[in-house]
């Protein structure tokens, strides 16, 4: 099976950073954008330059400082706001200006009050303007998955021919299915006639909580880049999760045979630097980066781990940049496990000592949840302190 390269476009410092309690100074964007870099991304979406003139500053330094990857700014198809990203990002080795425009007959009418055809002219004529500045330009149909598809085709084919070369058809509202987009971009790829002379690129929010699913089937259908955030921060419930599609690729490269520039060893710290910097914590079963994300409670499982780490672990927390495996000692814990940390912790136990051990582990995690180390070393103390007075009061009674 060939292995075709992803272009992985992060878009937290702009969709992310839309999201309400996410929003960062320019300093600190500076600090994500330059994890950013570090972690391998391709494209940094930056910012939305006209949105502020904060925005703005921020996607220049960016474009200035941090000059691996291609550094995009968001525009809508006007004019003003086109020269506004234009001006911000030629700073960079390698610029990007994205535009946007809804097309759905819904956002036309209710949000834009423009028929189609004004929609197409300005999609087209954005463009054309974007060229003028950096020949990396992306037009983004928003709300496509729910527009009308020859509509829509025609917006593509007239978007290319004015010089887009990427075109992104994003799932704004979180409304697709896996089936249906990778129906959708299988139409669109297959029906507009100069597709080969752009990347497609899928957008998915995870309304539903199918973003990343959608992204994965958008790939089968011959999408090349993603858009995706770290901790799948993002709009309402958020964007398909950077870390969950890039493992996916990774451990799945049976079914997914795509490969991607990530340095994965680095997402945990990317992902707790956002974390960090945004005051937002990560939900504690989040995949791949949550803290339970490599934690076992269950005494079956924590059995299984001792004995072989693959019956209940498909990735190795080292290769995403955790340190280890958390075998978390708690009321469904069992004497396994106890024993295992215990001489982790540099003590050997007789069966008698494990016995009583794990007895006040459980009566202990009842009451708290979980057991520390600090717990079970007090524990291991107060057993051996009770052995050895036995002892001795067993020997006073035979002397007496
Ligand atoms: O969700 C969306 O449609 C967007 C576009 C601006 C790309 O974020
Ligand atoms: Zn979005």
């Amino acid at each position: 099976m060939t292995t075709e390269r992803l272009q992985i476009f992060d878009t937290s410092l702009r969709d992310g950073e839309q999201a309400p309690g996410f929003s960062l100074r320019i300093d600190e964007k500076l600090r994500l954008a330059r994890q950013l870099d570090a972690l391998g991304v391709d494209i940094i979406e930056a910012g939305f330059p006209i949105a502020s003139k904060d925005d703005a500053e921020s996607v220049r330094r960016v474009a200035k400082e941090v000059r691996r990857p291609v550094i995009a700014g968001l525009a809508r198809s006007r004019r003003a706001d086109i020269e506004c990203a234009g001006e911000a990002v030629e700073g960079a080795d390698r610029s990007r200006i994205h535009t946007f425009l809804a097309t759905s007959d819904l956002h036309l009418e209710h949000k834009l009050h423009m028929s189609r055809e004004q929609c197409q002219e300005a999609a087209v004529d954005g463009v054309k303007l974007a060229r003028q500045y950096t020949d990396n330009v992306q037009f983004s149909a928003e709300d496509a998955l729910r527009t009308d598809i020859d509509f829509l085709c025609q917006v593509v084919e007239a978007t290319i021919s004015a010089g887009a070369t990427t075109i992104n058809l994003p799932d704004t509202v979180g409304y697709s299915t896996p089936d249906e987009i990778f129906d959708f971009f299988t139409t669109i790829i297959t029906r507009v006639p100069n597709s080969d002379k752009a990347v497609f690129s899928a957008h998915c929010h995870d309304d539903l909580g199918l973003a990343v699913a959608n992204t994965l089937a958008a790939l089968r259908a011959g999408v090349r880049q993603v858009e995706c955030t770290i901790n799948g921060i993002g709009e309402r419930a958020g964007n398909a999760s950077l870390e969950e599609i890039v493992m996916a690729t990774r451990v799945r490269s049976d079914r997914l045979p795509f490969a991607t520039g990530i340095n994965t060893e680095a997402i945990y710290e990317t992902s707790q630097l956002l974390s960090a910097l945004t005051g937002e914590a990560v939900q504690a079963n989040k995949a791949i980066v949550g803290r339970n994300a490599f934690a076992h409670e269950a005494g079956i499982h924590q059995d299984g781990m001792l004995k072989d780490r693959r019956t209940y672990e498909i990735m190795k927390p080292e290769d995403v940049g955790v340190s280890q495996t958390t075998l978390v000692l708690g009321k469904h814990s069992g004497r396994h496990a106890v024993q295992n940390r215990c001489v982790e912790l540099g003590y050997e136990l007789s069966r008698y000592e494990l016995d009583q051990i794990y007895q006040r582990m459980i009566r202990l995690a009842d009451a708290q949840k979980t057991v520390g180390d600090e717990d079970l070393v007090a524990m291991i103390e107060t057993v051996h302190t009770e052995e050895t007075e036995s002892e001795s009061t067993a020997a006073g009674a035979k002397s007496a």
